[in-house]
């Protein structure tokens, strides 16, 4: 899958690139990266990517022109990649519809996504009227930018791609992937002040061990949250079992 960025700060992207699961996925080309700064596609010595909204109030507007000229510059070195068929233009921001792992299941097998990170107060909609196919938010608070929201749809899309990670089952075995959150872990050691690991996980009995797994996520999901029990009821995610 091959990532395009515009964000005015690449560097925070490292973040991905260079640390932990993700960067093994970049560094198998199991994923791409380009990031695209803006200030690179402006022409004044000043490299202005924002100006004052219209209508006055706090705060700037990034600028159409800075930002389409990004998006052809992403065009073109597409269409030089023979290979891989153009994605959609994603903008960042808490207007979009709401990130989850369901969207990120289907986002992931795209071969190509192109992700535009606002700073400033907001993006002139003129752009995103023109470029924009659709926008996505990580939840319903405000961040600084969309570079932090691009990174964690980007961590979420990555380990869902075949081999990113190291255990091919470790994705399945996520939270969320059965729509519902996830069961409690032990390690060693199997007494700690006083507390004990559950028996069954230690009895080396694989029926059982998934019986108690999937039977305590029920109770966490119900516990926590009682919304995602009732969505997973109604797209058949329940079996007879789980709901005894
Ligand atoms: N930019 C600022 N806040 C955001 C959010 N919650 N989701 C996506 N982009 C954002």
């Amino acid at each position: 899958m091959r990532f395009d960025v515009i964000t005015i700060f690449p560097e925070m992207f490292e973040a991905i690139t260079q640390y932990g699961v993700t960067s093994r996925a970049f560094s198998k080309d199991i994923c791409r990266l380009n990031t695209w700064n803006p200030r690179d596609f402006t022409t004044d010595p000043r490299k202005t990517v924002d100006d004052r909204a219209y209508g006055g109030g706090p705060g700037m507007v990034m600028m159409a022109a800075p930002l389409e000229d990004t998006l052809q510059a992403i065009h073109s070195d597409i269409s030089k990649q023979f290979t891989v068929k153009k994605g959609p233009t994603v903008l960042m921001s808490p207007q979009g519809r709401v990130f989850n792992q369901e969207l990120s299941r289907e986002l992931c097998q795209l071969e190509q996504i192109t992700l535009v990170c606002g700073r400033y107060e907001a993006v002139d909609q003129r752009f995103i009227d023109q470029h924009v196919d659709f926008e996505l938010s990580i939840g319903d608070y405000v961040v600084s930018g969309g570079e932090l929201p691009a990174l964690v749809v980007m961590d979420s899309l990555i380990r869902l791609l075949p081999n990113a990670l190291g255990d091919a089952n470790s994705a399945q075995q996520d939270s969320f992937s059965e729509g519902l959150l996830d069961c409690p872990h032990y390690t060693r050691p199997e007494n700690y002040k006083n507390i004990l690991v559950p028996g069954v996980l230690l009895g080396g009995h694989h029926g059982r061990i998934e019986d108690w797994r999937r039977s305590e996520a029920l109770i966490a999901t119900q516990k926590r949250r009682p919304d995602l029990i009732v969505a997973a009821r109604n797209k058949g995610l329940l079996s007879k079992k789980d709901e005894k």
